[in-house]
């Protein structure tokens, strides 16, 4: 009987180890997409700031949160959001080890504009659903990736889509500023619509 009861103890406590680690592992994976969620969410207001202000940055004597000055000299100065934002993924990446980038497949015929945007196979999937009807939309997506035996890596992905201030550059392709197809940065437009999926913020954190 003594021994009986000894099993059914040990039994238990072995239970409730494993439930322990289930819900300190569960905790862990909520902070870890909880920073992501974070990251990538500052990395896109700072992208978007500077696409609401590409016009002022670009115009002689123009300020922001001043209507643009009228006839003044019009120049691109090569500040463009998502290659501002890359720079700023790419220093984030050498002082804390998680990279943050842009990633797309671009549209039709046209790839990423940046090789480096190209998404490996974990991003082109997720892009995938993304597209699809049922996913919600603006919700973004983590899960833990076995690198090697002993490597691992949280990986967390979220959705990009057009809105009205992205068409100025990978809008119609008819409305190039500068008649020949290509945005004021140089890049031929994409043709992609309001509200289309352009692509996703990838964000890396090695599990220590
Ligand atoms: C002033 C022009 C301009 C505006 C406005 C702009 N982009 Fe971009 N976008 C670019 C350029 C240039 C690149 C390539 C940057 C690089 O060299 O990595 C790019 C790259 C991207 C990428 C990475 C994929 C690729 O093709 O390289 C995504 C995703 C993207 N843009 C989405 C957006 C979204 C969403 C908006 C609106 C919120 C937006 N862009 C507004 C010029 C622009």
């Amino acid at each position: 009987m003594k021994n009986v009861v000894r099993k059914i103890c040990f039994v238990l406590a072995l239970a409730a180890l494993g439930l322990f680690f289930v819900k300190d592992c569960q905790a862990q994976m909520y902070d870890y997409e909880r920073m992501s969620s974070a990251f990538v969410n500052m990395l896109d207001a700072a992208t978007n700031y500077l696409a609401d202000n590409f016009e002022v940055i670009n115009t002689n004597k123009a300020k922001v949160g001043e209507p643009l000055p009228k006839g003044e000299l019009y120049s691109y100065k090569g500040i463009n959001p998502e290659g501002f934002a890359s720079m700023v993924g790419k220093e984030f990446a050498k002082k804390t080890g998680i990279t943050i980038k842009f990633v797309s497949q671009g549209k039709d015929k046209l790839g990423p504009r940046s090789g480096y945007n190209k998404p490996d196979k974990w991003e082109a999937e997720q892009l995938k659903k993304f597209t699809k009807i049922q996913y919600p939309k603006g919700v973004g997506y983590g899960e833990v990736e076995l690198v090697s035996d002993y490597n691992m890596v949280y990986r967390y992905i979220y959705p990009l889509y057009i809105e009205h201030k992205c068409l100025q550059c990978h809008g119609d392709p008819k409305r190039s500023p500068t008649g020949d197809g290509k945005d004021i940065t140089g890049f031929p437009m994409e043709n992609f619509k309001l509200g289309e999926l352009s692509g996703a913020i990838s964000l890396t954190f090695p599990i220590e």
